[in-house]
């Protein structure tokens, strides 16, 4: 059984989304969210869903406390969904590319420092841009500066607000994350430098799935 961690910071929807999906899966489960904000609506959503939350404060996630808890719980996986800290460099080398995250843009573009949440649906609709999506990556200890795992593309259309826009990402993330971390806990995703390949999926062919065919999920 791969077991996943899921850091989240916020109200938990994609933390939510992960603990549904993997609740019968049977090689991948949800078995812990972490969280830095006491009042932060995931904790209330891994309540009502069974799964045991771990609160912690920014100290602790530097000071190697986190690491060792996840390590200690035998986690295999952590996924970040809505997670606000920079992942400190001890975590990133204990789990080596076995840390996920998802940002609600097309990096590199509005990625970084600062660029969470809605700064990111602001600043692309200020810049009237024609498209945005998702990114999902690996995490180094540089703000949204891992690998990319897969892309996905939306429209910005002329009349969004960052409001319109965050909620067709969000649709958008719920609907390609937990697919996209199914793959990779279920060992289906081949990375080689900025070449990722879905091993047997139907859908997707031996080519680079940048900007893949993962809106057909
Ligand atoms: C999502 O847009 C995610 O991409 C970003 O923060 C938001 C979290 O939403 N990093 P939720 O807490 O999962 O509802």
């Amino acid at each position: 059984m791969v077991r996943i961690a899921v850091l989240a910071s916020g109200s938990g929807s994609n933390a939510q989304r992960l603990i549904e999906h993997f609740a019968q899966h049977p090689q991948a489960r949800v078995v812990l969210v972490g969280c830095d904000q006491p009042q932060a609506g995931v904790l209330q959503r891994a309540w009502d869903l069974g799964v045991p939350s771990l609160l912690f404060n920014g100290a602790q996630l530097k000071d190697g406390t986190v690491q060792r808890e996840l390590q200690g719980q035998g986690i295999d996986l952590v996924v970040l969904a809505g997670f606000l800290r920079l992942i400190p460099a001890g975590l990133v080398r204990a789990f080596p590319q076995r840390i996920i995250n998802i940002h609600p843009a097309l990096l590199p573009k509005y990625g970084g420092k600062g660029m969470f949440g809605h700064h990111v649906h602001e600043a692309v609709v200020a810049a009237k841009e024609k498209e945005s999506g998702i990114t999902i990556h690996y995490v180094n200890e540089r703000y949204d500066e891992g690998e990319h795992l897969f892309q996905a593309k939306c429209s910005v259309q002329a009349d969004d607000t960052p409001d319109t826009l965050a909620a067709r990402i969000l649709e958008q993330e719920h609907r390609i994350y937990p697919q996209a971390i199914q793959f990779f806990a279920e060992g289906k995703l081949e990375v080689n430098g900025r070449k990722v390949i879905i091993k047997g999926h139907p859908r997707v062919g031996p080519a680079a799935i940048h900007n893949p065919p993962v809106t057909d999920f």
